[in-house]
């Protein structure tokens, strides 16, 4: 198995730039379903979770070619079934994005339901309680969803009961084929969400009020679609994960290739723990003189405080000068890497969803585990400042969502290495 070793202590500083947001890309390419034809995505993350989204369009039919460094070419015109099976949809939740653009496509589809996963349940009940609103009928046996549509789609005004991101997509995107005109509301307003709407309205969709709690869209009908050449947003998850490797060693760190904006409260808490932050207009920089502050942090749907930089801000949040309550709201089972972080000398104690994070002035290397994607990425960070050597197993998880992640920190002159030793991943 692949491990990350980091020997930590070292400074790091310079430039990095990050790639297309990994949770755009997903819905962006299943989104290229609902237009049959060619569909060209640039600045698509080369990572675990496109890869398995390609196997989910390959597997209805679609071919999809990479026509040079991170831009997929996918073609729709063979899409030909509608069935998303278990063994992908396990691998990746995200993979239940297809729900939308294939009801809208051909007013039906079989997709598995997602089980448990190891941040938590994630449930799709709104999801499902949105599309039958617009006429959507469901059957749910044998592990599937069935979803059909004997009258076909009309519009509804549908409000969802939390901002969740992925009813919001799947709403959106069946909604476009719908007869009249939808309204969401209590909508996710991620970034992500208008990179999504903006794709569809260059298709020849009619959303409006992306990025507020209430979005419209006017039905037009998929012979109204055509595919397009579409630009994926920065990863503004990748940037902050960059941001506090800078702060933890001291920086300054510079990521580029993303829109500072869309890290707003992120930023922010930065500047209250005494990192200091300058920003452009598609970058940003984090650099720190002094001790850590510690702030209380918690998790909330955009623009609050984003579930995935929840981990590697309390890796922050460890080395603080004081005691820090870190509260995760979104997901259940967020807080598994904080006792791998504990292997490192972390004080944390753990209430429910609140975590209460002791500062202590170092961490101290060790050989941990990483439990999900962000905890992963937040271990191998607080390795850089701990003392000896720390290794990172279970690396797939941070091979889903960031690309090159031990070249870029190389890049930054940390010492880390992705290596091969015996044993198996869990
Ligand atoms: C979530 C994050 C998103 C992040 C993505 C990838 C939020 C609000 N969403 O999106 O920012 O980019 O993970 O890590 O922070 N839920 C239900 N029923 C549903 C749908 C969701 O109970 O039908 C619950 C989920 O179990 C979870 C919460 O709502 O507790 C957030 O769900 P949602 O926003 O849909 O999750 P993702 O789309 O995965």
């Amino acid at each position: 198995m692949d491990v990350i070793r980091v020997v930590g202590g070292r400074p790091i500083s310079g430039e990095v730039t990050v790639e297309g947001a990994k949770n755009s890309a997903l819905k962006l390419m299943a989104a290229s379903i609902m237009a049959p034809g060619v569909t060209t995505l640039q600045n698509v993350p080369n990572i675990a979770d496109v890869h398995v989204m390609g196997k989910v369009l390959k597997r209805l039919g679609a071919k999809i070619k990479v026509a040079s460094a991170h831009e997929l070419v996918i073609d729709t015109s063979n899409v030909s079934k509608w069935e998303t099976p278990y063994d992908l949809v396990a691998q990746m939740r995200a993979s239940t994005a297809v729900l939308g653009p294939l009801i809208a496509r051909f007013g039906r589809a079989v997709v598995a339901m997602p089980g448990g996963c190891n941040i938590g349940a994630r449930k799709i009940d709104m999801h499902i309680l949105g599309l039958e609103a617009l006429g959507v009928h469901f059957e749910i046996d044998h592990g599937n969803i069935h979803a059909s549509t004997p009258d076909g789609l009309h519009g509804a005004e549908v409000a969802l009961e939390f901002a969740s991101v992925g009813a919001t997509e799947n709403l959106m995107m069946a909604s476009v084929a719908a007869d009249g005109t939808t309204v969401i509301d209590n909508a996710a307003r991620e970034p992500e969400i208008v990179d999504l709407a903006n794709m569809l309205n260059e298709m020849g969709a009619k959303v409006r009020g992306a990025g507020s709690p209430r979005i419209e869209i006017e039905g037009v009908g998929v012979d109204a679609l055509h595919p397009v050449e579409h630009r994926v947003i920065g990863d503004r998850i990748e940037a902050g994960t960059f941001l506090a490797a800078g702060a933890i060693c001291g920086g300054p760190v510079t990521v580029r290739g993303f829109d500072p904006e869309h890290l707003g409260l992120v930023l922010k808490k930065m500047e209250a723990m005494d990192i200091s932050i300058e920003r452009g207009d598609d970058w940003c920089t984090a650099r720190r003189d002094g001790p850590i502050r510690s702030v209380d942090i918690q998790t909330l749907p955009y623009p609050g405080f984003p579930t995935d930089m929840q981990a590697q801000t309390f890796s922050l949040l460890g080395l603080g000068d004081g005691t820090a309550i870190v509260t995760e709201n979104i997901f259940e089972n967020r807080f598994m890497f904080a006792s791998e972080l504990v292997r490192m000398g972390a004080q944390v104690t753990i209430e429910g969803h609140h975590a209460i994070v002791r500062g202590v002035p170092h961490y101290s290397g060790a050989e941990v585990r990483s439990t999900d994607l962000r905890g992963g990425a937040a271990l191998v960070i607080a390795g850089l400042e701990a003392d000896g050597y720390t290794t990172v197993s279970n690396i797939h998880h941070i091979d889903r969502g960031y690309e090159r992640f031990v070249e870029k920190l190389q890049g930054l002159g940390a010492d880390v290495a992705r290596v091969t030793v015996e044993g198996t991943e869990e």
